[in-house]
Protein backbone atom coordinates (compact mmCIF):
# COMPACT_ATOMS: atom_id res chain seq x y z
CA UNK A 1 0.00 0.00 0.00
CA UNK A 2 1.07 3.64 -0.56
CA UNK A 3 2.39 5.38 2.01
CA UNK A 4 0.23 8.25 3.02
CA UNK A 5 1.70 11.88 2.36
CA UNK A 6 2.16 13.74 5.54
CA UNK A 7 2.91 17.57 6.60
CA UNK A 8 3.72 18.07 10.35
CA UNK A 9 3.24 21.89 11.19
CA UNK A 10 5.81 23.55 13.73
CA UNK A 11 6.52 26.51 15.10
CA UNK A 12 8.91 25.57 17.73
CA UNK A 13 11.93 23.12 18.20
CA UNK A 14 10.10 20.45 16.46
CA UNK A 15 11.07 17.52 19.05
CA UNK A 16 7.45 15.32 18.17
CA UNK A 17 8.36 16.62 14.65
CA UNK A 18 11.32 14.43 15.39
CA UNK A 19 9.88 11.64 16.81
CA UNK A 20 7.54 11.27 13.92
CA UNK A 21 10.44 11.76 11.00
CA UNK A 22 12.43 8.76 12.74
CA UNK A 23 9.46 6.94 13.08
CA UNK A 24 8.90 7.32 9.25
CA UNK A 25 11.90 6.13 8.21
CA UNK A 26 10.91 2.40 8.89
CA UNK A 27 10.16 0.99 5.95
CA UNK A 28 6.97 -0.52 7.11
CA UNK A 29 5.69 3.04 8.34
CA UNK A 30 2.17 3.26 6.40
CA UNK A 31 2.58 7.12 5.96
CA UNK A 32 5.97 9.71 4.75
CA UNK A 33 7.08 13.04 5.83
CA UNK A 34 6.30 14.98 3.05
CA UNK A 35 6.36 18.86 4.32
CA UNK A 36 7.31 20.06 7.55
CA UNK A 37 5.28 23.74 7.96
CA UNK A 38 6.49 26.16 10.31
CA UNK A 39 4.52 30.09 11.13
CA UNK A 40 8.21 31.03 12.40
CA UNK A 41 11.00 31.50 10.19
CA UNK A 42 13.52 30.50 13.15
CA UNK A 43 11.64 27.99 14.78
CA UNK A 44 14.57 24.99 15.77
CA UNK A 45 12.78 22.42 13.93
CA UNK A 46 13.20 23.63 10.82
CA UNK A 47 17.24 23.45 10.64
CA UNK A 48 16.49 19.65 12.42
CA UNK A 49 14.00 18.30 9.54
CA UNK A 50 16.44 20.23 6.84
CA UNK A 51 19.03 18.11 8.06
CA UNK A 52 17.13 14.93 7.91
CA UNK A 53 16.26 15.99 4.24
CA UNK A 54 12.64 16.68 4.66
CA UNK A 55 11.41 19.38 2.81
CA UNK A 56 10.73 22.50 4.62
CA UNK A 57 8.75 25.72 4.19
CA UNK A 58 7.86 29.18 6.03
CA UNK A 59 4.34 31.21 6.06
CA UNK A 60 5.03 33.76 8.79
CA UNK A 61 1.40 34.55 10.33
CA UNK A 62 2.58 38.04 11.18
CA UNK A 63 2.27 39.83 8.47
CA UNK A 64 -1.72 38.55 8.21
CA UNK A 65 -2.32 39.82 11.25
CA UNK A 66 -5.16 39.38 12.37
CA UNK A 67 -6.82 38.05 8.96
CA UNK A 68 -6.42 34.01 10.33
CA UNK A 69 -8.19 33.05 6.98
CA UNK A 70 -5.71 35.00 4.87
CA UNK A 71 -2.91 33.52 6.53
CA UNK A 72 -4.29 29.65 6.21
CA UNK A 73 -5.22 29.87 2.64
CA UNK A 74 -1.52 30.12 2.06
CA UNK A 75 -0.85 27.16 4.29
CA UNK A 76 -3.95 25.30 2.68
CA UNK A 77 -2.28 26.10 -0.94
CA UNK A 78 1.02 24.78 -0.26
CA UNK A 79 -0.29 21.46 1.82
CA UNK A 80 -2.77 20.87 -1.39
CA UNK A 81 0.78 21.83 -3.75
CA UNK A 82 2.61 18.82 -2.06
CA UNK A 83 -0.66 16.48 -1.93
CA UNK A 84 -0.49 16.35 1.55
CA UNK A 85 -3.33 13.75 2.43
CA UNK A 86 -2.58 14.12 6.54
CA UNK A 87 -1.77 17.37 8.96
CA UNK A 88 -0.31 16.56 11.95
CA UNK A 89 0.12 19.34 14.31
CA UNK A 90 3.23 19.40 16.47
CA UNK A 91 3.67 22.68 18.62
CA UNK A 92 2.18 24.75 16.32
CA UNK A 93 0.94 27.69 17.73
CA UNK A 94 -1.83 29.19 15.85
CA UNK A 95 -5.46 28.86 16.78
CA UNK A 96 -7.25 27.56 13.61
CA UNK A 97 -10.41 28.82 12.25
CA UNK A 98 -13.55 26.83 11.56
CA UNK A 99 -12.77 27.05 7.74
CA UNK A 100 -9.59 25.46 7.75
CA UNK A 101 -10.16 23.02 9.87
CA UNK A 102 -13.59 21.90 7.88
CA UNK A 103 -10.80 21.26 5.15
CA UNK A 104 -8.80 18.91 6.83
CA UNK A 105 -11.94 16.99 9.02
CA UNK A 106 -10.81 14.30 10.08
CA UNK A 107 -7.05 14.14 8.10
CA UNK A 108 -5.89 16.62 10.99
CA UNK A 109 -4.16 15.56 14.50
CA UNK A 110 -2.94 16.93 16.99
CA UNK A 111 -0.84 16.67 20.48
CA UNK A 112 -1.38 18.05 23.63
CA UNK A 113 0.29 17.59 26.48
CA UNK A 114 -2.51 16.53 29.07
CA UNK A 115 -4.37 13.32 29.76
CA UNK A 116 -8.02 15.18 27.52
CA UNK A 117 -10.52 16.32 28.66
CA UNK A 118 -8.54 17.37 31.45
CA UNK A 119 -6.46 20.66 31.18
CA UNK A 120 -7.46 21.99 27.73
CA UNK A 121 -5.23 24.86 27.26
CA UNK A 122 -2.31 26.08 28.77
CA UNK A 123 -0.17 25.10 31.44
CA UNK A 124 -1.22 21.47 31.98
CA UNK A 125 1.85 20.48 33.93
CA UNK A 126 1.03 23.17 36.61
CA UNK A 127 -2.21 22.95 36.62
CA UNK A 128 -1.92 19.17 36.96
CA UNK A 129 0.34 19.50 39.90
CA UNK A 130 -1.35 22.42 41.61
CA UNK A 131 -4.82 19.57 41.43
CA UNK A 132 -2.60 17.04 42.62
CA UNK A 133 -3.63 14.57 40.44
CA UNK A 134 -1.21 11.64 40.38
CA UNK A 135 -1.57 10.36 37.01
CA UNK A 136 -1.23 12.92 33.76
CA UNK A 137 0.52 11.96 30.42
CA UNK A 138 -0.61 13.49 26.70
CA UNK A 139 -2.95 12.98 24.40
CA UNK A 140 -3.26 12.39 20.47
CA UNK A 141 -6.17 13.80 18.75
CA UNK A 142 -8.45 14.81 15.69
CA UNK A 143 -8.73 18.40 15.56
CA UNK A 144 -11.84 19.87 15.58
CA UNK A 145 -13.00 23.68 15.43
CA UNK A 146 -12.99 23.80 19.38
CA UNK A 147 -9.47 24.06 20.93
CA UNK A 148 -7.75 20.78 22.45
CA UNK A 149 -11.21 18.32 21.69
CA UNK A 150 -11.82 15.93 18.81
CA UNK A 151 -12.08 12.15 18.92
CA UNK A 152 -9.39 10.30 21.25
CA UNK A 153 -6.49 8.51 18.75
CA UNK A 154 -3.83 7.76 22.33
CA UNK A 155 -3.09 8.61 25.18
CA UNK A 156 -0.16 7.84 27.09
CA UNK A 157 -0.05 8.36 30.92
CA UNK A 158 2.74 8.83 33.69
CA UNK A 159 2.79 8.36 37.67
CA UNK A 160 3.09 11.60 39.06
CA UNK A 161 6.17 12.00 41.64
CA UNK A 162 5.54 13.98 45.24
CA UNK A 163 8.99 15.64 44.22
CA UNK A 164 7.72 16.73 40.78
CA UNK A 165 7.96 20.31 39.25
CA UNK A 166 6.67 21.71 35.65
CA UNK A 167 9.65 20.64 34.46
CA UNK A 168 10.02 17.43 35.56
CA UNK A 169 6.77 16.62 34.56
CA UNK A 170 7.07 17.86 31.26
CA UNK A 171 9.79 15.96 30.45
CA UNK A 172 8.61 12.75 31.79
CA UNK A 173 5.65 13.62 29.48
CA UNK A 174 7.45 14.75 26.67
CA UNK A 175 8.94 11.01 26.82
CA UNK A 176 5.85 9.49 26.27
CA UNK A 177 4.79 11.98 23.39
CA UNK A 178 7.65 10.65 21.52
CA UNK A 179 6.14 7.28 21.75
CA UNK A 180 2.45 8.02 21.50
CA UNK A 181 2.57 10.55 18.67
CA UNK A 182 4.32 8.04 16.16
CA UNK A 183 2.25 5.51 17.52
CA UNK A 184 -0.88 6.78 16.45
CA UNK A 185 -0.06 8.42 13.08
CA UNK A 186 0.42 4.59 12.39
CA UNK A 187 -3.26 3.80 12.93
CA UNK A 188 -4.38 6.52 11.55
CA UNK A 189 -2.36 6.17 8.05
CA UNK A 190 -2.71 2.69 8.36
CA UNK A 191 -6.36 2.97 8.08
CA UNK A 192 -6.86 1.29 12.04
CA UNK A 193 -8.71 4.09 12.96
CA UNK A 194 -12.85 5.03 12.48
CA UNK A 195 -13.70 8.37 13.64
CA UNK A 196 -17.58 7.35 15.33
CA UNK A 197 -18.72 10.74 15.77
CA UNK A 198 -17.07 12.22 18.73
CA UNK A 199 -14.80 9.10 19.00
CA UNK A 200 -12.50 6.88 17.53
CA UNK A 201 -12.82 3.37 17.29
CA UNK A 202 -10.00 1.03 16.82
CA UNK A 203 -9.29 -2.87 17.22
CA UNK A 204 -5.81 -2.21 18.63
CA UNK A 205 -6.16 -1.30 22.51
CA UNK A 206 -3.83 -2.22 25.42
CA UNK A 207 -3.26 -5.25 27.59
CA UNK A 208 -6.42 -5.02 29.41
CA UNK A 209 -4.34 -6.12 32.68
CA UNK A 210 -2.05 -3.06 31.94
CA UNK A 211 -2.61 -1.07 35.19
CA UNK A 212 -0.86 2.01 36.22
CA UNK A 213 -1.46 3.01 39.76
CA UNK A 214 -0.08 6.05 41.38
CA UNK A 215 1.76 6.03 43.88
CA UNK A 216 2.71 2.41 44.06
CA UNK A 217 2.89 0.97 47.45
CA UNK A 218 5.86 -0.70 47.65
C1 LIG B 1 4.48 19.57 23.10
O1 LIG B 1 4.44 19.54 24.49
C2 LIG B 1 3.12 19.29 22.53
O2 LIG B 1 2.38 18.42 23.32
C3 LIG B 1 2.48 20.65 22.53
O3 LIG B 1 3.52 21.54 22.20
C4 LIG B 1 4.77 20.98 22.57
C5 LIG B 1 5.62 20.97 21.36
O4 LIG B 1 6.94 20.54 21.63
N1 LIG B 1 1.38 20.69 21.62
P1 LIG B 1 7.89 20.14 20.44
O5 LIG B 1 8.03 21.37 19.55
O6 LIG B 1 7.30 18.99 19.72
O7 LIG B 1 9.19 19.80 21.09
Amino acid sequence: MAKRRVAILISGRGSNMTALIEAAKAADYPAEIVLVLSNIADAGGLAKAQQSGIKTATIESKPFGKDREAFERAMHDILVAHDVELVCLAGFLRLLTPWFVKQWEGKMINIHPALLPSYRGLHTHERALTDGVKIHGATVHFVVPEVDSGPIIMQGAVAVRGDDTPDTLAARVLGVEHRIYPDALRLVAGGKIRIDGPVCKTDACGSPDDALISPEII
